[in-house]
């Protein structure tokens, strides 16, 4: 049996990895740590909230107590952490809260880990390990060739950016000093159910499903590299109990796509499974993101060659089950918003028009 600590497990991707491992192993125990956010909500987690191998604490990873006593009442094997403030705009705006979640929160996390697990002799308990769960985006930006590597320089443009960066310089320094057990792994653009309509395909798909207009920013010609949320699911499990130690590893499925492609995707979708009336008129070009990364891609060769770790979902399959996931829970949707997806929507959007 194997007890990890997840934070950020109320939030999109930690969501999807707790019901993804209860699923797929019989011998674990799910503490989920999370300060529930704007972007947390337990309702994701209602099919798993009885089972007897997962339990909830409420917290904040900023708080040294809070994730001390955590640890001080359970023996932790595994820490994977997801807790992150996560949105790039609204970092561009408001990027105090990216430094404290997502850079003191980790070095809290990394330091209440070490003192739980170092023993008398300054070595680390067998076992254990440590997993922070990063970004392709603190490689930067790319032109039209090449992928991201692992070794591809650090050059991260937003606030959340370099949040991660430097957040990994962490994890870093406490495996080069201290030799605690870590891995990073830097995964492109997840997509699913469970994430929050901030980002860009569940904040088109209700878009179209409310007839609102499709804030494109820019030309719309900025690069993602998709993939499916189970899949990056997969290979946190896979690296978590196989990852070498003090490795990191890149994540994707070489699926890259224009976002006016992507948007255009979802709107052939909704136009033939559920309104008609849904258009490409609702596209609506608006200003560019400051610092707007170009394009994404990432190689991950290595986790394929050293892991044996593949995508199993291909884009067309993918973006189908995710429209058909928002369309059978519109309740969800209005629960995440408060119940108020017009105020919500003005509130983030209204000055984009
Ligand atoms: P999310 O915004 O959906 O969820 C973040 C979760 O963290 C929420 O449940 C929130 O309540 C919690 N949280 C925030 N601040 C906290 C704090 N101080 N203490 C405890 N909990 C806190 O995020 P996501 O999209 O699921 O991303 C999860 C992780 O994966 C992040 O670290 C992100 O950088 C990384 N990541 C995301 C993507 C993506 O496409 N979404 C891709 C690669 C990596
Ligand atoms: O690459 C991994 C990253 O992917 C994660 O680390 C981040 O946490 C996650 O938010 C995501 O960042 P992006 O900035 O790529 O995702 P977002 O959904 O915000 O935007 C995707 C692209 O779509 C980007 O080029 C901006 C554009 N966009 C986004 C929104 C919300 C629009 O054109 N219109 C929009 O309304």
């Amino acid at each position: 049996m194997k007890r990890y600590l997840v934070t950020g497990g109320a939030g999109f991707i930690g969501s999807n990895f707790i019901i993804y491992m209860l699923k797929n192993h019989e011998d674990v125990e799910i503490i989920n740590f999370d300060a529930l956010t704007y972007a947390g909500n337990l309702n994701n987690l209602k099919s798993v909230e009885n089972d007897k191998r997962y339990s909830f604490v409420r917290g904040d990873i900023t708080d040294e107590m809070a994730v001390k006593k955590v640890f001080d009442e359970n023996e932790i094997d595994y820490v994977v952490n997801f807790a992150a403030e996560t949105h790039v705009d609204r970092s561009v705006t408001d990027p105090l809260v990216f430094v404290r979640t997502n850079v003191l929160g980790t070095a809290n996390m990394l330091n209440n880990a070490k003192q739980a697990w170092t023993l008398p002799d300054g070595s680390f308990k067998d076992g254990v390990k440590y997993l922070q769960v990063s970004t392709d985006e603190v490689y930067g930006s790319l032109g039209p060739d090449g992928f991201f590597t692992e070794t591809t320089p650090l050059d991260p443009h937003s606030p959340y950016s370099a949040s991660k960066t430097s957040a990994d310089m962490l994890v870093k320094a406490y495996h080069d000093t201290y030799k605690m057990p870590i891995n990073i792994t830097r995964c492109s653009n997840n997509y699913g159910p469970f994430q929050f309509p901030e980002k860009l395909i569940p904040l088109m798909i209700n878009n179209c499903l409310n007839h609102r207009d499709l804030p494109v920013y820019g030309d719309g010609l900025q690069i993602r590299d998709w993939l499916y949320v189970d899949d990056h699911c997969k290979a946190i499990d896979m690296v978590i109990t196989s990852g070498k130690d003090g490795e990191f590893y890149n994540v994707g499925g070489h699926n890259e796509r224009t976002n006016l492609t992507i948007i255009g995707t979802i709107i052939d979708y909704v136009k033939e499974k559920v309104d008609p009336t849904v258009s490409e008129a609702l596209i609506k070009h608006v200003a560019d993101r400051k610092g707007h990364d170009r394009r994404y891609g990432i190689d991950p060769q290595k986790i394929k060659d050293d892991l044996g770790w593949y995508p199993e979902t291909p884009f067309e399959k993918g973006i189908k089950l995710t429209i058909d996931w928002y369309l059978d829970n519109k309740d969800w949707l209005a629960n995440v918003v408060n119940g108020d997806y017009e105020a919500y929507y003005d509130k983030m959007y209204g000055n984009r028009k």
